[in-house]
């Protein structure tokens, strides 16, 4: 069970984290950071997972990628979760690869009935291969596909209700998304069952031309804030965590955010 705010665990911070005197009261892994598990970094990373509950968050399971699943990145998660032991395991509705070619982009898709068969049976193999629950998590996108034969808020209820699997909602890319496609955030929330949503995710972006890209560089925006506000006031407490990825701040800017996220719950 976890309690307060989370953050998404970066090596800039592991000193910080083993200290007492912070607000974080969770860790989230990048799972993708742990593929050699003979790496020392390891060590320290399981002390603190002894310390805090953790969750594992990958990258690279490309669930909308064609064909099967990919067995050797299943095996390798396989092993950071039974190394670290979170409470679950997330990754994104998207494709990351084409066959064995890494593009290192989480890319949107055609929202069809056959995708939805083809990453719930993904999901099924996970969870029943890890003995952990799930998580799916919303993209940030800048282009919709027009084959589409539903919302993305539609395909991510039905997917979890298929795959039986929870949400991860990413609070910035409903923001994001939904902002770059002119689509309403009311009917978007609207259409996602909350009671599948184990986890949010906070973060920043940055507008260029118009658009709100996800660059995880910035403190949250004022609206990211108050789209929190409203969920939280609407369904309670749900485990949140910060995601910080580019130009990494000191841990006091880190704390500040986790404060403001700590003001709403
Ligand atoms: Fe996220």
């Amino acid at each position: 069970m976890l309690t307060g705010i989370g953050l998404g665990l970066r090596f800039k911070y592991i000193e910080d984290l083993q200290q007492n005197n912070h607000a974080v009261k969770w860790l989230e892994l990048l799972a993708d950071h742990y593929h050699d598990i003979n790496n020392p970094i390891i060590a320290k990373v399981q002390q603190l997972c002894a310390k805090f509950p953790c969750v594992l968050h990958a990258v690279n399971f490309s669930l909308a990628s064609s064909g099967e699943i990919n067995q050797n990145y299943l095996s390798s998660i396989k092993a950071i979760v039974d190394l670290c032991n979170p409470l679950w395991v997330s990754d994104h509705l998207s494709f990351s690869s084409i066959g064995d070619i890494h593009l290192h982009e989480l890319l949107p898709f055609a929202f069809t009935e056959t995708m939805l068969q083809h990453i719930a049976t993904k999901i099924k193999i996970i969870q029943h291969t890890l003995k952990r629950p799930f998580l799916i998590e919303n993209i940030s996108s800048y282009i919709r596909i027009k084959d589409s034969q539903m919302s993305e808020a539609q395909f991510i209820a039905r997917l979890a209700q298929q795959a039986d699997c929870g949400i991860l909602l990413d609070v910035n890319n409903i923001v994001v998304s939904c902002h770059n496609h002119n689509e309403s955030i009311e009917e978007y929330c609207a259409t996602i069952p909350f009671a599948r949503v184990k986890q949010l995710h906070m973060a920043g972006a940055i507008t260029k031309n118009n658009l709100l890209i996800d660059t995880h560089s910035r403190p949250i925006a004022a609206d990211v804030m108050q789209l929190y506000r409203k969920i939280i006031e609407q369904h309670g407490y749900i485990p949140t965590c910060l995601e910080w990825d580019m130009d990494l701040p000191d841990f006091a800017t880190i704390s500040k955010e986790i404060e403001k996220l700590n003001g709403f719950i």
